[in-house]
């Protein structure tokens, strides 16, 4: 006889193994966002602002338990609002990141017994959520797994907050356990002319500004094999990259002058060396190392200065996702399976990007190495939405965003979980930021007789 069981089963063959890894992943945000806010720090600097440029930290702490309980304890499970009172103050838009200290907000310890309340509150509700196609919300887990990739973007926004604090480091060094191996490989790629997939309809961790998935013609172009290194970087900046107006954009070189800018964020100059402030730690700029903290600007004058340009957010993904020999987009470089670190440095497992031109086992058919992970690359384009953009769960999430302020970085950073990058992730900021964990690599426009077939 057929139970009410498995009639469940049918309408949601995954639904069981769906909720255990919603379970497990709310649970390892969690982890991570207590050890960079309650389990780091006293109460005195988790309420301090440390940057005008960022929130104190139990604000982000509480804003996701806030989060949470608006998407799942309310939307998804239809529960009773807990704390509506406190939405106000959580609200990212109703309070400028500046403002937030002055707020009433939840101090650290209330803040924490508040988001164990709603995380009691959503585990209790998971067995009765539906993870079934079709299921609006709760369709492959979607408003789950936007909650946990919510959670983990706040956490790699907690870490450059820890970035940006004065005083003695209180996270662990994050050193690699030894240098990167970094075999051989050619310097740039062609990528030929013609059509890819880029974005998704179907990835039930796609954010909207993924979808819907399209078909996209390039001309065939050249693009780097790794990202730019410190070293490459010097080497701009003793070339006097940075007073050369040669290389920047008019915006770019208002944004240089007005800051006095010479090197990227974090650095100075300790007799010829180029030194780094690494979350309270000094040390030698290791010249084999991605770049990271550079703004949009400083990248594009980078790239001009070496004679090429930044790669268009398509051509990253082309780059990042399509596979010569069958036609089809990649979920990553390497191909469809979860990250491991095998593949590339994401989840914070260093505090660093590592050395330009490692994780050969994570590059992409063409053999383009670290897509995924080490550093935020910006790209050329600016932020809207794709043919057919529909806003979904909530305008604010990206819509709010499309209005030419923002460019477009792809890949994620070693700060980045795997759960929230991917080869159709979408990540956007203002072109002057420099605080985040971004960085970049060339690409060129193939001559006429390189590749150009296919178009
Ligand atoms: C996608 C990183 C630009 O931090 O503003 C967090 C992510 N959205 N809460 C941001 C986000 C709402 C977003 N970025
Ligand atoms: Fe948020």
């Amino acid at each position: 006889m057929r139970t009410e069981a498995d009639r469940d089963h049918d309408r949601e063959p995954d639904g069981d193994r769906v909720r255990e890894r919603i379970a497990a992943e709310l649970e390892a945000v969690r982890r991570r966002s207590e050890g960079l806010t309650v389990h780091a720090l006293d109460e005195g600097e988790l309420v301090a602002q440390h940057s005008p440029l960022m929130s104190p930290l139990v604000w982000d702490y509480a804003h996701v338990g806030n989060y949470e309980e608006q998407w799942l304890v309310r939307a998804a499970a239809g529960g009773r609002a807990l704390r509506p009172d406190i939405d106000v103050l959580y609200d990212a838009f109703e309070n400028p990141r500046a403002d937030r200290v002055e707020l009433p907000l939840l101090r650290p310890e209330e803040a924490r017994d508040y988001n164990a309340r709603v995380r009691r509150r959503v585990l209790d509700s998971l067995e009765r959520v539906p993870m079934g196609e079709g299921s609006g919300l709760g369709a492959g887990g979607f408003g789950y797994n936007v909650v946990i990739q919510h959670e983990h973007q706040h956490d790699e926004t907690m870490l450059a907050t820890h970035q940006l604090r004065k005083g003695d480091p209180v996270l662990p060094d994050g050193a690699p356990e030894g240098p990167d191996p970094v075999p051989p490989g050619p310097e740039e790629v062609l990528v030929p002319a013609g059509p890819f997939t880029m974005g998704t309809t179907a990835d039930p961790w796609a954010y909207d500004n993924e979808r819907p998935s399209h078909t996209v013609r390039l001309p065939a172009y050249w693009i780097a094999a790794r990202p730019v290194t410190n070293a490459a970087h010097m080497a701009f900046i003793a070339a006097g990259g940075y007073d050369d107006p040669r290389w920047w954009t008019e915006e770019g070189w208002r944004w240089r002058s007005e800051g006095g800018k010479t090197a990227p964020a974090f650095w100075f100059r300790d007799g010829g060396t180029w030194m780094r402030r690494r979350f309270g730690r000094v040390e030698p700029v290791p010249p084999e190392e991605a770049v990271q903290h550079v703004s949009f600007h400083e990248a594009q004058a980078h790239a001009r200065w070496a004679g090429k340009r930044l790669p268009t957010e398509a051509e990253w993904e082309k780059a990042a996702r399509w596979d010569p020999a069958t036609g089809r987009s990649r979920r990553y470089p390497w191909g469809d399976e979860e990250p491991t670190g095998r593949h590339a440095n994401l989840g914070q497992r260093r505090l660093r990007p590592s050395a330009a031109g490692a994780f050969p086992d994570g590059a992409s058919p063409l053999g383009v190495r670290q897509l995924i992970g080490d550093v935020w690359e910006w790209t050329s384009t600016v932020f809207h939405g794709y043919p057919g953009f529909t806003a979904f769960p909530y305008r604010e999430y990206s819509e709010v965003f499309f209005d030419d302020g923002y460019r477009v970085l792809r890949g994620g950073s070693w700060a980045t979980d795997p759960t929230a990058t991917r080869g159709t992730f979408r990540n956007w900021d203002h072109p002057v930021r420099r605080q985040i964990f971004s960085g970049f690599r060339l690409a060129r426009d193939a001559a006429p007789d390189e590749g150009g077939v296919g178009a």
